[in-house]
């Protein structure tokens, strides 16, 4: 496999000042990686972005992977190949034929909305910050995701993996998760779509290491009790006066391996592509998005991006989005795989890498712990 074309073509622009700042772990910071939390927040509010074509170079292509699942390897590397070209070129693709249950997803759209219209004080009796597993509920305008551009118009409420029987919890990502007592109807529910996310996300990996040539199962032990994170989110309207601060979630790109997004129809997602401009990533029926995120990026020594990208709500109405952030066991070791060298990052494991900018993100604990 050739890592080269994507890389100049990082580097392309990076030069042309597409891309900015850079806060990964210190031995990153002095060789200029991609990774880190921009900090840039351009076009807020004023329309700055370009609506997504299929004509436009880098726009969020259209994948239907039911292939992946066929039993005719020609067909799984057929959805592999496109898999392939939108991780070198844009990062993000919509998934169709994925095969969650629409009835299910529904249902956990219903659940989440009325978890988030509950009193503040029966949201606030599973705060995250009782969690030292980072579940729980999230206030509003309690998160940062791009440190200096204010806080984040969100509210959320998180799920993760319970340990493994015979497992002790770890600092950081396994644990027991909160449930609400006012709402005993969220648990079940949440707990099917958790368990569909897991099996798309293992699918998906089975792509992923066809496209980069790898044995089909090489992810698969590494992901076997993945500490994925399940998030419910709830964007109010965003304010009028197109302010910077407070937009639904700034700039950022995500942390973990790779995204699986489920997004209302009033849309608010948009990518940030290499050349500079945003375009916007908009609900398609059927579909989810997947972004690939820093582990993958760290994996693939830069050959498959991991975007930042932003979530404003424009549509005047409540939107629901529900990210699923597929994790790798927390003891693996992220390295550069041995076909993309020479590494550009230092090993890491999942748990250092993720813990680390989760805590970035969430200065409400600090505070809550002072
Ligand atoms: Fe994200």
């Amino acid at each position: 496999m050739d890592c080269q074309p994507a890389r100049r073509l990082l580097i392309c622009a990076e030069s042309a000042g597409a891309r900015r700042a850079e806060r990964p772990v210190a031995d990153d910071r002095s060789r200029g990686s991609s990774l880190g939390a921009p900090r840039t927040i351009q076009g807020v509010g004023s329309g700055e972005f370009e609506p997504m074509g299929a004509e436009l170079p880098g726009s969020v292509p259209v994948i239907d992977i039911a292939g992946l699942r066929s039993g005719a390897i020609e067909e799984r590397r057929a959805v592999a190949r496109e898999i392939d070209r939108a991780c070198r070129t844009i990062g993000f693709f919509y998934i169709r034929n994925h095969g969650v249950d629409e009835a299910l997803i529904q249902e956990l759209v219903a659940a989440s909305r009325a978890f988030f219209a509950l009193p503040l004080a029966d949201k606030m009796a599973i705060a995250s910050t009782n969690s030292p597993h980072f579940r729980g509920y999230v206030p509003l305008a309690a998160e940062e995701h791009n440190p200096g551009h204010g806080r984040d118009w969100h509210e959320a409420l998180d799920f993760g993996r319970e340990p493994r029987p015979g497992m002790e919890p770890d600092a950081g990502f396994y644990g027991p998760n909160q449930w609400p007592p006012a709402m005993p109807s969220l648990r079940p529910v949440v707990e099917r779509y958790y368990g569909a996310m897991l099996g798309l996300s293992m699918d998906l990996l089975r792509g992923f290491a066809l496209a980069l040539e790898l044995e089909e199962e090489y992810f698969l032990p590494k992901f076997d009790w993945a500490a994925g994170w399940l998030r419910l989110l709830h964007y109010p309207p965003q304010p009028e006066n197109g302010s910077t601060d407070g937009i639904g979630i700034g700039e950022h790109t995500d942390y973990d391996a790779f995204t699986i997004l489920w997004q209302d129809m009033n849309g608010g997602l948009e990518v940030h592509r290499l050349d500079g401009t945003w375009i916007q990533a908009p609900p398609i029926p059927g579909t989810f998005v997947i972004n690939i995120a820093n582990l993958m990026q760290r994996w693939t020594n830069d050959l498959y991006r991991s975007t930042p990208h932003r979530a404003i709500n424009r549509s005047k109405a409540d939107r629901t989005s529900i990210p699923f952030f597929v994790n790798a066991n927390p003891e693996t070791v992220v390295e550069c795989l041995p076909n993309c060298g020479p590494a550009l990052y230092p090993p890491i494991t999942a748990l250092e890498w993720v813990r680390a900018r989760v805590l970035e993100s969430q200065p409400f604990r600090q505070e809550a712990a002072e």
